[in-house]
């Protein structure tokens, strides 16, 4: 895994998934977050976190890629594609992309880890792991050894990604997902929470459980069985 830059950075977004960013950055990251932006369409607020808002066509003009970094910090709308296409924009304005993994996730010095990458707390990341350009790893995970995830994808908390398996670009893996030890996902595979993915998948599909159903017992009477 490269060092981690110190350089300063702006975060776009104003959301959940932003103010997050700006949370772990400043208390897990050499990196100070300077400002956020958001495009004009959505400029509501002047400040966020205590710290000032830009709209994205021209927050050069005050934080200049030549001395700043961007985190396009959009959720997974779209298969991350909103995300994906911000990214693009950010670099053409000359920004270049920062990349957070939290020191409380247990990783290894072999680790490849593209840019505008967010891996949260918890997550155990084997060796002989590549994982390429913006992906977001929520808490809690197990990536196991010679996992491939390609670009703009999104791992929500504790999915068991077992050892060599490939995971297609723009996939969606929801919580507690279990994927069998060398299978590939195709891009742009959905897997709903709590799926079981035990063969490689085509493009474009998803893999959804059943949920529980209500039991016809009332909880009271299991409470008082326990
Ligand atoms: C599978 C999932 C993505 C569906 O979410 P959704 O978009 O809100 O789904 P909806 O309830 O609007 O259903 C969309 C369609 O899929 C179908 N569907 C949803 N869940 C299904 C299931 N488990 N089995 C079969 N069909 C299902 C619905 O019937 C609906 O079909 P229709 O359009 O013909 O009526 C969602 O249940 C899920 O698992 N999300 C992941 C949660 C997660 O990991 N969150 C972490 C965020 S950090």
């Amino acid at each position: 895994m490269n060092g981690q830059s110190d350089r300063p950075l702006v975060i776009f977004g104003v959301g959940e998934l932003a103010q997050l960013a700006c949370y772990y950055f400043t208390h897990d990251s050499p990196r100070r977050v300077a400002a956020f932006t958001v495009d004009r369409t959505h400029f509501r607020e002047n400040q966020c976190m205590g710290l000032p808002v830009l709209a994205f066509d021209e927050v050069d003009t005050r934080y200049a890629p030549e001395e700043y970094d961007m985190f396009v910090a959009l959720g997974y709308t779209r298969l991350n594609r909103a995300r994906a296409e911000k990214c693009v924009e950010a670099k053409s304005r000359g920004y270049r992309l920062a990349t957070y993994v939290s020191s409380r996730s247990v990783t290894w010095p072999d680790l490849i880890v593209g840019e505008n990458c967010f891996i949260m707390e918890g997550n155990v990341i084997q060796p002989f792991v590549r994982i390429g350009n913006n992906v977001i790893i929520w808490c809690g995970s197990l990536v196991s050894h010679h996992v491939e995830i390609d670009d703009h994808c999104f791992i929500a908390a504790h999915a068991v990604i077992s050892g060599h398996v490939k995971i297609g670009a723009h996939s969606f893996i929801g919580v507690n997902a279990t994927l069998r030890d060398k299978i590939t996902l195709a891009e742009r595979t959905l897997l709903g929470a709590g799926a079981l993915v035990t063969a490689s998948t085509d493009e474009n599909t998803a893999y959804l459980t059943a949920p529980s159903q209500e039991a016809g017992v009332p909880s009271h009477r299991l409470q008082s069985l326990l």
